[in-house]
């Protein structure tokens, strides 16, 4: 392999950037003014719905949970039943990751082919604009793809405790994909039967975003929708970042004492036919992306459960009708991925460039 791991030039680590001290930074991670942070667009007095997931019944927190993935495609959740403890515990463990010495880190350095591994950019474009965070990326499911050999081996406790939480994760997400499906007037199984039953896969990105000297200037994450089927996003506790696309608008979500934040990906917009009036018809998959602050650093976690990587998805029979054809053409989420990552984030352009003619 090359000294590049496979990328077209070589990777710079943000954070030894940030940690350089450097008060400008370098023009690459500088974004064009129209996709700056403007300061008017995170005055937006609207918040992303909040599910009490104790309060209710079954079918309440399913209309609850359907009303919001096709108003907002994004939610909290608090009182999930996954135990703070282990959730504080867990974005503990991979701060501590984040803070061991460089030469420790970089013995998972990630490549393009796979991604797994600690990384700081997406996409192989050369010469492209890059985003303001590093990462950890790891395979959870399908178990034939997970490796704790390229998890990190310190902190010490990492492993076990990231298994725990990413278990008690995956649970989460059976029991809101059920809710997702009784939202639809479907079985209560046919989503997760939709992705492949137990075959699903999952894999965990964890994002750390160095302190930045020109907040303004950069993002930490350029505005893009989740590839894969649904994400579970639990954030800093402290720090915002986090933006949704609401209209033309860009509202920032205040963080909850160990909530977590939900939020459909393409892969299950993908699975609705064509609807004449899209909006509030379907589970969208909407646009977000992350600001970076001068004050401090910020670290989120995303599990992404993702349908069974080589099955062709197609929408739910049940909801195609003549006058409502199937929008997108049947793709595999592996076909999907290898689209997006040569690419790097855009938006909503990916998943728009699918759809068939209509
Ligand atoms: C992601 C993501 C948001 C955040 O990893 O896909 O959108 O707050 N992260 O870091
Ligand atoms: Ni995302």
């Amino acid at each position: 392999m090359d000294s590049n791991h496979g990328w077209p030039e070589p990777i710079i680590r943000v954070q030894s950037l940030s940690e350089s001290g450097t008060e400008t930074i370098p023009t690459r991670y500088i974004k064009p003014p129209s996709d700056r942070p403007s300061i008017a667009a995170n005055s937006s007095p609207l918040s992303i719905p909040v599910i009490d997931m104790s309060a209710m019944s079954r079918e309440e927190m399913a209309s609850a949970m359907s009303a919001a993935c096709r108003e907002w495609g994004f939610f909290q959740v608090v009182n999930h039943g996954v135990r703070p403890e282990l959730v504080r515990h867990a974005r503990e463990i991979w701060r501590r990751f984040f803070h061991l010495p460089m030469e420790e880190k970089q013995r998972y350095a990630n490549s393009p082919t796979t991604y797994e591994g600690y990384g700081s950019r997406l996409g192989v474009e050369k010469g492209a604009c890059l985003d303001w965070g590093d990462y950890y990326f790891l395979h959870v499911l399908p178990s034939s793809l997970k490796n704790h050999e390229k998890w990190p081996a310190l902190p010490p406790d990492l492993r076990d405790i990231t298994d725990e939480y990413t278990r008690e994760l995956l649970n989460l997400c059976g029991r809101v994909m059920e809710a997702m499906s009784i939202g639809l007037g479907l079985d209560p199984t046919r989503l997760q039967e939709s992705f492949g039953g137990a075959e699903v896969g999952a894999c965990l990105r964890v994002n750390y975003y160095p302190k930045c000297p020109q907040p303004d200037l950069t993002l930490g994450l350029s505005s893009h929708s989740d590839p894969g089927g649904m994400t579970v996003l639990l954030v800093d506790d402290r720090v915002r970042g986090l933006q949704v696309r609401k209209g033309s608008d860009w509202v920032t979500v205040e963080p909850i004492l160990d909530a977590f934040i939900l939020n459909v990906g393409d892969q299950i917009q993908s699975l609705f036919p064509c609807f004449q009036v899209l909006s509030n018809a379907i589970y969208k998959s909407v646009e977000h992306r992350v600001m970076v602050n001068a004050a401090n650093e910020r670290l989120s976690m995303a599990l992404f459960y993702n349908p069974k990587a080589d099955l062709p998805l197609s929408p739910i029979q049940e909801l195609i009708t003549p006058d409502r054809p199937a929008l997108y053409k049947p793709m595999s989420f592996n076909e999907y991925r290898l689209y997006i990552r040569q690419r790097g984030p855009r938006g909503k352009s990916q998943v728009e460039s699918l759809k068939t003619s209509q």
